[in-house]
C-alpha cells in the first residue's frame, strides 16, 4: 500500500461514518488518500473530518466556490492507483452502470483508468432488488471488484445483507489486489474457452452448449490483475471486457489443439475451460447432406485429440495447467482421475446436478481440486466472482 495513490469516493448512506476509519487506516498502510464526496454524503460526515484524516481537501464540487478552481477528474481518474467507493448507495452504483455523471464522484470514476472496487450500503430489501442486483453485474461486468456486504443488523434496524464491509477488511481486500497484481505481472496466460464445431457437411456441425462465458470471466480476471492473456476460442458470442486480453478464434478441436501448441510453449499457465467435442465426423462432406437422395442412416466419427492431455505431455517445470471437469455423476472421483491422466496442476469441478452451475448460465458453483487429494469447495456466485477464486487459487500455486 506504501506510496499508492487511492480515490476514496464516500457517498450518502449511514455506513459513511465509517469512512472516517477508513481513511485512517489507509494513511496508516503508507497510501495517499483523495477523498471525493457526493453532495448528500455530507449530510452523513463532514468533508473538514476526512480533510483532517487525508490532509488533502475532500472534494466534492466541479469548481471550489469561492476561487473557481475546476477540479479536474480526467488529472485525478489518471492520478489514481485504485478507486474505492465506500459506501456505495444503491443510487450511486446505478449511476455508475449506466453512466450518469451528475457528480464529481461519478464523472471521477467514469475517468479512472485505475482498478476501482465498490463496497455496497443499503438496506436488505434494496440490496436484494433485481435493478441493484443487475447494476451490480453490470458493475462487475465493467471489471469492477464488488467488496460484497455483510450481513448484520442494518441502520433500519433489519438483519440481513447490506452492511459496508468493515473498513479493516476494504484495506486488506486493497492489500491483497496490489501484491496479487504485481504477481502477475508479466505473466503469460492461455485460456481455451466455448464449444468446438465440427462440420459434417457446408451447413451442419456437431457442438455443445458451452457459452464461454467461465473462460471468459477468467480470462478478464487475470488481465485486471495485470497478465497478459490470449484466449483460444471457439465460437461464441460473449467478448472480453478487459483490453488486454488477446483474441484467437478457432472452430473445431484440432485448430483449437494447434492453436494453443503454437503459443502454450511461451505460456506460464494455461487454463482449459473450452468443451471440446470428444468426437468429430470421421468424413466432412463437401455438399449439403439431402434427406431424400443421400439416405444418410448414420455418422461415422472418430476421437478428437484431448488437448488438456497433450498440454501436459508437453508441459515444463514451472508451468501451471488447469482443467474444468463438468460431470453429472461420479463427480469427485471423475475430476480426481482426469488431474492425473491429463498431468494437471488442479481441476475445477463443477456439476450440471446443482441448479446455477454450469453450461450458459451466468453463475457457477465450483470446487478446486488438487493433485494431493485436498480440495476447496465454494458456494454459488457469479462466473466473475468464481474467476477471481479461480485465479486467486492459481495465484496461490
Ligand atoms: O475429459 P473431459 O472432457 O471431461 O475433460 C475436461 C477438461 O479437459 C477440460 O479442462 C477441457 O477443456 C479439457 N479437454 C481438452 N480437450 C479435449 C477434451 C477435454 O482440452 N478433447
Amino acid at each position: 500500500m506504501q506510496g499508492k495513490h487511492i480515490i476514496l469516493g464516500i457517498t450518502g448512506g449511514i455506513a459513511a461514518y465509517k469512512s472516517a476509519t477508513l481513511v485512517r487506516l489507509l494513511v496508516k498502510a503508507g497510501a495517499e488518500v483523495q477523498v471525493v464526496m457526493t453532495p448528500n454524503a455530507k449530510e452523513f460526515i463532514t468533508p473538514v473530518t476526512l480533510s483532517t484524516l487525508s490532509g488533502k481537501p475532500a472534494i466534492s464540487e466541479f469548481f471550489t466556490a469561492n476561487t473557481g478552481e475546476w477540479h479536474s477528474h480526467v488529472d485525478l481518474g489518471l492520478w489514481a492507483d485504485a478507486m474505492v467507493i465506500a459506501p456505495a448507495t444503491a443510487s450511486t452504483i446505478a449511476k455508475m452502470a449506466n453512466g450518469v455523471a451528475d457528480n464529481m464522484l461519478v464523472t471521477t470514476y467514469l475517468s479512472a483508468k485505475a482498478p476501482v472496487f465498490v463496497a455496497p450500503a443499503m438496506d436488505l430489501d434494496m440490496m436484494r432488488h433485481p435493478s441493484t442486483v443487475r447494476n451490480l453485474d453490470l458493475l462487475r461486468s465493467y471489471g469492477n471488484h464488488i467488496i460484497e456486504p455483510a450481513a448484520g443488523e442494518l441502520a433500519s434496524h433489519l438483519i440481513g445483507k447490506g452492511r459496508m464491509e468493515e473498513p479493516e477488511n476494504i484495506v486488506k481486500v486493497l492489500d491483497a489486489f496490489f501484491n496479487e497484481s504485481q504477481s502477475l505481472k508479466g505473466k503469460k496466460f492461455l485460456v481455451t474457452a466455448g464449444p468446438t464445431y465440427e462440420k459434417i457437411d457446408p451447413v451442419r456441425f456437431i457442438g455443445n452448449y458451452s457459452s464461454g462465458k467461465m473462460g471468459y470471466a477468467i480470462a478478464d480476471e487475470a488481465a485486471s490483475r495485470g497478465a497478459d492473456v490470449t484466449i483460444v476460442s471457439g465460437p461464441v458470442s460473449v467478448t472480453p471486457s478487459h483490453n488486454n486480453v488477446k483474441i484467437i478464434n478457432v472452430e473445431s478441436a484440432k485448430e483449437m489443439l494447434a492453436a494453443c501448441q503454437n503459443i502454450y510453449p511461451s505460456c506460464d499457465v494455461a487454463i482449459m475451460t473450452a468443451a471440446v467435442a470428444d468426437y468429430a465426423p470421421a468424413e466432412v462432406q463437401d455438399h449439403k447432406i439431402k434427406r431424400e437422395k443421400d439416405e444418410v442412416d448414420h455418422i461415422a466419427l472418430v476421437k478428437n485429440p484431448d488437448i488438456a492431455a497433450t498440454l501436459g505431455r508437453d508441459k515444463q517445470p514451472g508451468q501451471l495447467l488447469i482443467g474444468f471437469a463438468l460431470e453429472t455423476d461420479n463427480e469427485l472421483s471423475n475430476a480426481a482421475d482426469k488431474l492425473h491422466r491429463k498431468n494437471l496442476d488442479m481441476i475445477v469441478l463443477n456439476s450440471l446436478r446443482v441448479p446455477g452451475a454450469g453450461f450458459r448460465t451466468d453463475t457457477n458453483q465450483v470446487s478446486i481440486c488438487y493433485p494431493d487429494g485436498s480440495r476447496k469447495d465454494y458456494s454459488l456466485k457469479s462466473k466473475r466472482e468464481v474467476a477471481s477464486d479461480i485465479i486467486d487459487a492459481i495465484a496461490d500455486l
